[in-house]
């Protein structure tokens, strides 16, 4: 696919994407306003939307019908947006940009930033229960397990307490892996299964997808260690050397940069090679992604 015609159906997607999310996130009343409305603030502040495109992607690639991918697709982009407003608390990385803008405890004050991200794992859930009253199928509660693990202890979050424990500390391979492939991978990991389990794919077909996601989420954040030391805070929208100032365990500091590029070609061109036990002509787009996520500045 031409650059060209990538960036016009990336634009697409995301159009539709900000579409959905805006019929998803809740309405407010009168008392309650200011948490919606900061929501709102981090949910339409930009962002790449990569986690609901691979799960759209991943439906679409294995033919999968209807819109239930659709109140999917806003909860993964809400835990997401809310582990971004936790991770950039004081408490955590205390960053004061993110997608551009200052960052949500910066706007609206920690304890508004707090409720927003915990309204935002709460709202992910309504939505996605509420689906499977709709339409009760066992790929739907299925899919729904797969969030609740990819975001819990033995996923993200596991990740992000790893993170902020091992701050400050020697450095340790194994340990970074555990870090990376649960605070980052664990999501996008389950962006491409939940997509895959409401199209209703064999087990074969979900593994291959796991594996993909496994792939594709450790060379994303390898690349954002890569990115928080050699790229800008314009085009990145956060701030750079966030990880120095944290003294965190990442990539670069254990691998260094060369390597550390190496690695995330690598494991971007795993991610292709399995993405070929799949009809190629339905995964033109995915591939084009893959190809942008390996010159990514931002
Ligand atoms: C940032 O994720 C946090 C990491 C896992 C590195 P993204 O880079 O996907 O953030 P947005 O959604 O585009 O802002
Ligand atoms: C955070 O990793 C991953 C999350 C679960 C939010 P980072 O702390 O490196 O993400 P950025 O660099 O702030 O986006
Ligand atoms: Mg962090
Ligand atoms: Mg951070
Ligand atoms: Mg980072």
């Amino acid at each position: 696919m031409k650059m060209i015609e990538f960036k016009v159906e990336l634009n697409k997607r995301i159009e539709y994407i900000i579409s959905v999310l805006n019929r998803y996130l809740p309405a407010h009343v009168k008392d309650n306003q200011i948490v919606v409305e900061a929501m709102a603030y981090s949910v339409f502040a930009g962002g790449k939307r990569m986690r609901p495109i691979f799960m759209l992607e991943t439906f679409n690639i294995l033919n999968g019908k209807g819109r239930k991918i659709e109140s999917f697709m806003a909860a993964i982009e809400m835990i997401h947006t809310y582990s971004l407003i936790h991770d950039d608390l004081p408490a955590l990385d205390n960053d004061d940009l993110r997608r551009g803008i200052p960052t949500c405890h910066v706007k609206y004050g920690e304890n508004i930033a707090i409720l927003a991200g915990d309204a935002l794992l709460n709202r992910a859930f309504e939505v996605i229960i509420e689906e499977a009253l709709i339409n009760p199928e066992i790929g739907i509660i299925k899919a729904m397990v797969e969030i609740g693990k990819a975001s819990g202890t033995n996923g993200m979050i596991g990740g992000q307490v790893a993170d902020i424990l091992n701050e400050n500390k020697p450095i340790d391979i194994e340990l970074l892996n555990y870090i990376h492939l649960h605070k980052t991978s664990a999501m996008i990991e389950a962006s491409f299964v939940v997509g895959a389990l409401l199209a209703n794919a064999s087990e074969t077909e979900i593994e291959i997808f796991r594996k993909i996601g496994k792939n594709i989420g450790l060379a994303f954040q390898i690349q954002d260690d890569l990115l928080d030391v050699m790229g800008t805070e314009d085009e990145l929208g956060k701030p750079i050397n966030s990880d120095q100032k944290n003294k965190k365990i990442t990539y670069v500091a254990l691998k260094g940069v060369a390597e550390s590029t190496q690695i995330v070609y690598e494991q971007l061109e795993e991610a292709v090679e399995h993405l070929k036990s799949f009809d190629l002509a339905r995964c033109e787009f995915l591939l084009a992604f893959i190809d942008y996520l390996k010159t990514r500045n931002h």
